[in-house]
Protein backbone atom coordinates (compact mmCIF):
# COMPACT_ATOMS: atom_id res chain seq x y z
CA UNK A 1 0.00 0.00 0.00
CA UNK A 2 1.19 3.29 -1.14
CA UNK A 3 0.02 6.75 0.22
CA UNK A 4 0.61 10.29 -1.03
CA UNK A 5 1.69 12.30 1.95
CA UNK A 6 1.71 16.32 1.69
CA UNK A 7 3.83 18.57 4.14
CA UNK A 8 3.01 21.64 4.57
CA UNK A 9 4.73 21.76 7.89
CA UNK A 10 6.89 24.22 7.43
CA UNK A 11 9.18 23.16 10.31
CA UNK A 12 9.83 20.12 8.38
CA UNK A 13 12.54 21.11 5.95
CA UNK A 14 14.91 21.95 9.12
CA UNK A 15 14.04 18.85 11.25
CA UNK A 16 12.14 16.37 8.49
CA UNK A 17 14.88 14.39 7.44
CA UNK A 18 14.36 11.10 9.77
CA UNK A 19 10.82 11.65 9.11
CA UNK A 20 10.69 11.81 5.80
CA UNK A 21 13.06 8.32 5.88
CA UNK A 22 10.00 6.71 8.00
CA UNK A 23 7.66 7.76 5.43
CA UNK A 24 9.45 6.91 2.66
CA UNK A 25 10.54 3.43 4.28
CA UNK A 26 6.57 2.75 4.51
CA UNK A 27 6.59 3.26 1.18
CA UNK A 28 4.79 6.69 1.16
CA UNK A 29 5.05 8.74 -1.77
CA UNK A 30 6.03 12.41 -0.04
CA UNK A 31 5.20 16.05 -1.97
CA UNK A 32 6.11 19.07 -0.70
CA UNK A 33 4.95 22.08 -2.18
CA UNK A 34 6.86 25.27 -3.24
CA UNK A 35 4.82 27.32 -0.61
CA UNK A 36 4.89 25.37 2.83
CA UNK A 37 2.51 26.58 5.10
CA UNK A 38 0.17 28.08 6.67
CA UNK A 39 -1.63 27.71 3.42
CA UNK A 40 -4.97 29.62 2.80
CA UNK A 41 -8.07 27.51 1.63
CA UNK A 42 -7.87 28.07 -1.59
CA UNK A 43 -3.63 26.77 -2.01
CA UNK A 44 -4.73 23.33 0.62
CA UNK A 45 -7.81 22.64 -1.60
CA UNK A 46 -5.72 23.47 -4.72
CA UNK A 47 -2.85 20.29 -3.53
CA UNK A 48 -5.49 17.93 -1.78
CA UNK A 49 -6.79 16.04 -4.75
CA UNK A 50 -5.82 12.54 -4.74
CA UNK A 51 -3.52 12.85 -1.30
CA UNK A 52 -4.34 10.28 1.51
CA UNK A 53 -2.37 12.54 4.37
CA UNK A 54 -1.17 15.65 5.52
CA UNK A 55 1.71 16.21 7.43
CA UNK A 56 -0.07 19.77 8.22
CA UNK A 57 1.12 23.44 9.02
CA UNK A 58 -1.57 25.76 10.52
CA UNK A 59 -3.21 25.13 7.35
CA UNK A 60 -6.93 26.46 6.53
CA UNK A 61 -8.92 23.32 7.05
CA UNK A 62 -11.98 24.36 7.54
CA UNK A 63 -15.72 22.74 7.46
CA UNK A 64 -16.06 23.78 3.50
CA UNK A 65 -12.12 22.56 2.64
CA UNK A 66 -12.84 19.31 4.51
CA UNK A 67 -16.21 18.63 2.91
CA UNK A 68 -14.68 19.14 -0.72
CA UNK A 69 -14.66 16.82 -3.24
CA UNK A 70 -10.79 17.87 -3.46
CA UNK A 71 -10.29 16.23 0.07
CA UNK A 72 -12.37 13.55 -0.86
CA UNK A 73 -9.20 11.03 -1.00
CA UNK A 74 -7.97 12.41 3.39
CA UNK A 75 -7.80 10.48 5.74
CA UNK A 76 -5.50 11.82 8.07
CA UNK A 77 -4.20 15.40 9.03
CA UNK A 78 -1.17 14.90 11.18
CA UNK A 79 -0.86 18.43 12.99
CA UNK A 80 2.73 18.99 12.98
CA UNK A 81 2.43 21.02 16.33
CA UNK A 82 0.54 21.39 19.31
CA UNK A 83 -2.35 23.86 18.16
CA UNK A 84 -5.12 22.82 16.00
CA UNK A 85 -7.31 25.97 15.77
CA UNK A 86 -7.29 25.91 12.16
CA UNK A 87 -8.44 22.64 12.06
CA UNK A 88 -12.56 22.07 11.80
CA UNK A 89 -12.19 19.21 14.26
CA UNK A 90 -16.33 17.72 14.13
CA UNK A 91 -16.26 18.60 10.22
CA UNK A 92 -13.02 16.03 10.11
CA UNK A 93 -14.82 13.43 12.48
CA UNK A 94 -18.24 13.80 10.25
CA UNK A 95 -15.99 13.51 6.91
CA UNK A 96 -14.14 10.27 8.56
CA UNK A 97 -10.91 12.26 8.68
CA UNK A 98 -8.50 11.52 11.75
CA UNK A 99 -7.00 14.00 13.19
CA UNK A 100 -3.97 13.51 15.17
CA UNK A 101 -1.57 16.56 17.07
CA UNK A 102 1.99 16.56 18.89
CA UNK A 103 0.68 17.34 22.91
CA UNK A 104 3.55 17.64 25.15
CA UNK A 105 6.31 17.67 22.60
CA UNK A 106 6.75 21.42 22.51
CA UNK A 107 5.82 22.66 25.89
CA UNK A 108 10.00 23.62 26.62
CA UNK A 109 10.75 24.77 23.37
CA UNK A 110 8.07 27.28 23.50
CA UNK A 111 8.60 27.89 27.24
CA UNK A 112 12.26 28.83 26.50
CA UNK A 113 11.51 30.84 23.81
CA UNK A 114 8.74 32.86 25.60
CA UNK A 115 11.02 33.68 28.67
CA UNK A 116 14.16 34.28 26.05
CA UNK A 117 11.58 37.57 24.78
CA UNK A 118 10.95 38.24 28.59
CA UNK A 119 14.28 38.83 29.11
CA UNK A 120 14.94 40.51 26.08
CA UNK A 121 12.06 43.09 26.79
CA UNK A 122 13.22 43.47 30.46
CA UNK A 123 17.14 44.51 29.13
CA UNK A 124 16.48 45.71 25.81
CA UNK A 125 18.98 42.87 24.41
CA UNK A 126 17.21 43.46 20.61
CA UNK A 127 17.32 47.26 20.88
CA UNK A 128 21.29 47.25 22.20
CA UNK A 129 22.09 45.00 18.88
CA UNK A 130 20.57 47.03 16.68
CA UNK A 131 22.14 50.00 17.78
CA UNK A 132 25.74 48.45 17.64
CA UNK A 133 24.54 47.55 14.16
CA UNK A 134 23.94 50.78 13.46
CA UNK A 135 27.29 51.95 13.92
CA UNK A 136 26.28 53.30 17.27
CA UNK A 137 27.26 53.19 21.09
CA UNK A 138 24.36 53.75 23.26
CA UNK A 139 23.52 51.81 26.70
CA UNK A 140 19.79 50.95 27.44
CA UNK A 141 18.52 51.22 30.87
CA UNK A 142 16.57 48.14 31.21
CA UNK A 143 14.38 46.76 34.01
CA UNK A 144 14.88 44.18 36.59
CA UNK A 145 13.59 40.40 36.73
CA UNK A 146 14.01 39.28 39.70
CA UNK A 147 11.30 40.10 42.51
CA UNK A 148 8.89 41.07 39.67
CA UNK A 149 5.79 39.85 38.55
CA UNK A 150 4.91 37.34 35.97
CA UNK A 151 1.33 37.05 34.88
CA UNK A 152 0.43 33.52 32.49
CA UNK A 153 -2.77 33.41 30.35
CA UNK A 154 -3.45 29.74 29.97
CA UNK A 155 -1.31 27.82 32.47
CA UNK A 156 -1.45 24.66 31.13
CA UNK A 157 1.39 22.51 29.86
CA UNK A 158 3.24 25.80 28.01
CA UNK A 159 2.38 27.88 31.07
CA UNK A 160 3.36 25.74 33.73
CA UNK A 161 7.07 25.68 31.77
CA UNK A 162 7.41 29.22 31.83
CA UNK A 163 5.96 29.44 35.68
CA UNK A 164 9.46 26.91 36.35
CA UNK A 165 12.11 28.92 34.51
CA UNK A 166 9.99 32.36 36.31
CA UNK A 167 10.34 30.74 39.50
CA UNK A 168 14.59 30.15 39.27
CA UNK A 169 14.43 33.72 38.10
CA UNK A 170 12.82 34.80 41.72
CA UNK A 171 9.86 36.12 39.77
CA UNK A 172 6.35 36.74 41.95
CA UNK A 173 3.86 33.92 39.78
CA UNK A 174 0.26 34.90 39.05
CA UNK A 175 -1.77 32.58 36.67
CA UNK A 176 -5.21 32.82 34.95
CA UNK A 177 -6.43 29.88 33.79
CA UNK A 178 -10.04 27.81 33.35
CA UNK A 179 -9.00 25.79 36.26
CA UNK A 180 -6.10 26.04 39.00
CA UNK A 181 -3.28 23.81 38.05
CA UNK A 182 -1.95 22.15 41.46
CA UNK A 183 1.88 21.70 39.18
CA UNK A 184 1.79 25.48 38.79
CA UNK A 185 0.93 25.85 42.54
CA UNK A 186 3.46 23.82 43.43
CA UNK A 187 5.51 26.04 41.80
CA UNK A 188 4.19 29.19 43.79
CA UNK A 189 1.72 30.05 41.14
CA UNK A 190 -1.27 31.92 42.43
CA UNK A 191 -4.68 31.90 40.22
CA UNK A 192 -6.62 35.01 40.28
CA UNK A 193 -8.82 36.39 37.95
CA UNK A 194 -7.78 38.22 34.54
CA UNK A 195 -8.76 41.78 35.96
CA UNK A 196 -6.20 40.98 38.69
CA UNK A 197 -3.77 39.34 36.60
CA UNK A 198 -3.85 42.80 34.41
CA UNK A 199 -3.53 45.05 37.06
CA UNK A 200 -0.88 43.56 38.92
CA UNK A 201 1.59 42.36 35.97
CA UNK A 202 4.72 43.84 35.27
CA UNK A 203 5.48 40.68 32.40
CA UNK A 204 2.45 38.95 31.08
CA UNK A 205 3.14 36.28 28.92
CA UNK A 206 -0.20 34.43 26.88
CA UNK A 207 -0.34 30.67 26.30
CA UNK A 208 -4.02 30.30 25.86
CA UNK A 209 -5.40 27.95 23.22
CA UNK A 210 -7.34 30.27 20.32
CA UNK A 211 -11.16 29.21 20.84
CA UNK A 212 -14.02 31.48 20.10
CA UNK A 213 -14.18 32.47 23.89
CA UNK A 214 -10.52 33.59 23.72
CA UNK A 215 -10.22 35.47 20.38
CA UNK A 216 -9.34 38.80 20.77
CA UNK A 217 -9.19 38.06 24.78
CA UNK A 218 -6.54 41.23 25.01
CA UNK A 219 -8.36 44.22 23.81
CA UNK A 220 -8.68 47.76 24.29
CA UNK A 221 -10.01 47.38 28.04
CA UNK A 222 -7.87 45.18 28.79
CA UNK A 223 -5.01 47.02 27.93
CA UNK A 224 -6.29 49.75 29.72
CA UNK A 225 -5.60 47.79 33.01
CA UNK A 226 -1.98 46.93 32.53
CA UNK A 227 0.66 48.57 34.79
CA UNK A 228 2.12 51.32 32.59
CA UNK A 229 5.18 49.76 32.59
CA UNK A 230 4.03 46.18 31.60
CA UNK A 231 5.51 43.83 29.24
CA UNK A 232 3.33 41.71 26.60
CA UNK A 233 4.66 38.39 25.25
CA UNK A 234 2.57 36.39 23.05
CA UNK A 235 3.92 33.17 21.59
CA UNK A 236 0.10 31.41 21.53
CA UNK A 237 -1.82 33.00 18.63
CA UNK A 238 -1.95 36.08 17.17
CA UNK A 239 -6.12 36.45 17.26
CA UNK A 240 -5.86 36.48 20.99
CA UNK A 241 -4.96 40.20 20.97
CA UNK A 242 -6.35 42.66 19.02
CA UNK A 243 -3.41 43.81 17.26
CA UNK A 244 -5.12 47.66 16.50
CA UNK A 245 -5.30 48.10 20.40
CA UNK A 246 -1.96 46.91 20.90
CA UNK A 247 -0.51 49.28 18.07
CA UNK A 248 -2.49 51.87 19.93
CA UNK A 249 -1.50 50.96 23.31
CA UNK A 250 2.30 50.87 22.50
CA UNK A 251 2.02 54.27 20.37
CA UNK A 252 0.47 56.06 23.39
CA UNK A 253 2.70 54.18 25.65
CA UNK A 254 0.43 52.91 27.72
CA UNK A 255 2.39 49.82 28.40
CA UNK A 256 5.72 50.00 28.05
CA UNK A 257 6.60 47.26 25.45
CA UNK A 258 5.37 43.81 23.94
CA UNK A 259 6.71 40.86 22.14
CA UNK A 260 4.97 38.68 19.19
CA UNK A 261 6.04 35.97 17.94
CA UNK A 262 2.55 35.11 16.13
CA UNK A 263 0.08 37.57 14.52
CA UNK A 264 -3.73 37.10 13.43
CA UNK A 265 -2.55 36.54 9.64
CA UNK A 266 0.88 34.73 8.96
CA UNK A 267 3.20 35.32 7.28
CA UNK A 268 2.92 38.59 8.53
CA UNK A 269 2.12 41.22 5.82
CA UNK A 270 5.53 43.55 4.22
CA UNK A 271 3.12 46.59 4.78
CA UNK A 272 1.53 45.82 8.29
CA UNK A 273 1.24 48.57 11.17
CA UNK A 274 3.09 46.27 13.47
CA UNK A 275 6.29 46.15 11.54
CA UNK A 276 6.60 49.98 12.24
CA UNK A 277 5.30 50.38 15.84
CA UNK A 278 7.79 51.42 18.44
CA UNK A 279 8.81 48.86 21.55
CA UNK A 280 7.50 45.79 19.78
CA UNK A 281 10.08 43.06 19.37
CA UNK A 282 8.62 40.96 16.37
CA UNK A 283 9.63 37.52 15.59
CA UNK A 284 8.45 35.11 12.57
CA UNK A 285 6.32 32.22 14.76
CA UNK A 286 9.37 30.71 15.89
CA UNK A 287 8.80 29.77 19.17
CA UNK A 288 9.04 26.18 18.65
CA UNK A 289 11.32 25.96 15.70
CA UNK A 290 14.00 24.41 17.92
CA UNK A 291 16.28 21.60 16.42
CA UNK A 292 15.98 18.70 18.56
CA UNK A 293 12.00 19.26 19.61
CA UNK A 294 11.28 19.95 15.58
CA UNK A 295 13.01 16.44 14.88
CA UNK A 296 10.96 14.72 17.53
CA UNK A 297 7.37 16.57 16.50
CA UNK A 298 7.99 15.66 13.10
CA UNK A 299 9.02 11.56 13.46
CA UNK A 300 5.88 11.90 15.69
CA UNK A 301 3.79 12.91 12.86
CA UNK A 302 5.29 10.86 10.34
CA UNK A 303 4.58 7.94 12.44
CA UNK A 304 1.02 8.27 12.89
CA UNK A 305 0.50 8.49 9.33
CA UNK A 306 2.33 5.27 9.40
CA UNK A 307 0.09 3.79 11.60
CA UNK A 308 -2.90 4.61 10.21
CA UNK A 309 -2.04 3.49 6.55
CA UNK A 310 -1.08 0.28 8.43
CA UNK A 311 -4.74 -0.25 10.19
CA UNK A 312 -3.27 0.83 13.67
CA UNK A 313 -5.33 3.80 15.36
CA UNK A 314 -2.34 6.63 15.88
CA UNK A 315 -1.51 8.16 19.36
CA UNK A 316 -2.49 11.43 19.77
CA UNK A 317 -6.02 11.56 18.03
CA UNK A 318 -8.17 14.72 18.94
CA UNK A 319 -11.26 13.12 17.11
CA UNK A 320 -11.42 9.43 18.81
CA UNK A 321 -15.00 8.91 17.61
CA UNK A 322 -13.98 8.95 14.37
CA UNK A 323 -12.98 5.53 14.84
CA UNK A 324 -16.97 4.54 15.36
CA UNK A 325 -18.69 6.36 12.80
CA UNK A 326 -18.96 4.85 9.06
CA UNK A 327 -17.06 7.44 7.29
CA UNK A 328 -14.38 6.28 8.46
CA UNK A 329 -11.85 6.09 5.53
CA UNK A 330 -9.59 3.43 6.28
CA UNK A 331 -10.18 -0.10 7.40
CA UNK A 332 -8.69 -0.66 11.29
CA UNK A 333 -6.54 -3.95 11.49
CA UNK A 334 -3.26 -5.54 9.88
CA UNK A 335 -2.93 -4.23 6.63
C1 LIG B 1 1.91 24.87 17.56
O1 LIG B 1 2.35 23.79 17.94
O2 LIG B 1 0.72 25.08 17.45
C2 LIG B 1 2.91 25.91 17.20
O3 LIG B 1 2.33 27.16 17.11
C3 LIG B 1 3.63 25.56 15.90
O4 LIG B 1 2.74 25.48 14.86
Amino acid sequence: MSWKVLITASGFGQSGQHALEILRQAGCQTIIPAKSGPLTASEITGLLPEIDAVLASLDDYSGTVLGSPAASSLKIIARWGVGYDAIDVPAATQNGIVVTYTPGMLDEAVADYAFALLLCLARRVHEGHTAMREGRWKIDWGNDVAGRTLGIIGCGRIGTAVARRASGFAMRLLAYNRTPKPEAEKLGVKFVSLDELLAESDFISIHAALTPETRGMIGEAQFRMMKPGAFLINTARGALVDESALVKSLFEQRIAGAALDVFATEPLPADSPLRATPHLLLSPHQASSSRQTGERVSNTAAKAIVDLMHGRQPENVLNPDVFKTPQLRVKLGPS
